[in-house]
């Protein structure tokens, strides 16, 4: 079986959305991955199928029912062995490179995607859910956040990318930024593209592709630059 993500959401008609295009989309419909999405309001028992309440102790928005998204869970997690739990919400931990190697390498990953205030406690202490952030700003719900980790996972997993070293070569792995890339025509705009990328000299291609990164990473992310500087000690 391929790997397969589990998304569980109010919204299952976004999906596959973006990762129905391009590298994910080819490898979707080539089955190296499986994409299974779930509704969470098919899992309510009231009468009009709510699935969110008001906040206990007041204040604004709708929290999403802990019963619901527990028989939603109940529902996926009967059908796994041992699968992976992610609950998408600006509270979680940041989402890195390291986590989406960690969830290419398992079979099932089920992402839980939160709307409204926020989803009631209980199950988050009930279900072992791993809370992961895609970073410090607030999406009006978790299936964006979704599609992000899905594509950094996909294109991970064997044969979806050619070649293997291109994913080795990537910055996060070496916490430093990509240096600067050209391609033809040599001349354009009255801008030239750098002398030493057209001297055929490969070390010393390579000496100015890594200061040049060195520099970018500096500059722009200083917290990636001291990673960079440990790791090299
Ligand atoms: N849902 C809303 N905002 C989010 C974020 N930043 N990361 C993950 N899920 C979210």
């Amino acid at each position: 079986m391929s790997w397969t993500a589990h998304i569980l959401t109010l919204f299952p008609e976004m999906f596959p959305g973006p990762l129905g295009h391009s590298i994910a989309g080819k490898a979707l419909n080539n089955g190296m991955w499986s994409l299974k999405t779930y509704n969470i309001r098919d899992f309510s028992q009231s009468r009009h199928n709510a699935v969110d309440d008001t906040p206990f102790g007041g204040g604004p928005g709708m929290v999403l029912k802990a019963d619901v998204v527990h028989r939603a869970l109940e529902h996926v997690s009967g059908q796994l062995t041992n699968p992976k739990y992610i609950y998408l919400s600006p509270r979680g931990k940041p989402l890195t490179q390291e986590k989406l190697d960690s969830l290419a390498a398992e079979q099932n990953v089920v992402v839980l995607c939160g709307h409204y205030e926020g989803i009631d406690e209980r199950v988050l202490e009930e279900w072992p859910l791993e809370e992961v952030s895609i970073g410090d700003y607030v999406l009006s719900g978790g299936e964006v956040a979704a599609m992000v980790l899905v594509d950094g996972v996909v294109r991970l997993l064997d044969d979806v990318i050619g070649k293997a070293d291109s994913l080795e070569e990537e910055s996060f792995r070496k916490n430093l930024l990509e240096y600067p890339q050209y391609t033809k025509p040599q001349l354009w705009n009255d801008r030239k593209v750098p002398d030493v990328l057209l001297s055929g000299h490969h070390r010393l291609i390579s000496q100015w592709r890594l200061e040049q990164a060195e520099t970018l990473t500096k500059q722009r992310r200083p917290d990636l630059w001291e990673r960079y500087c440990h790791s090299k000690e």
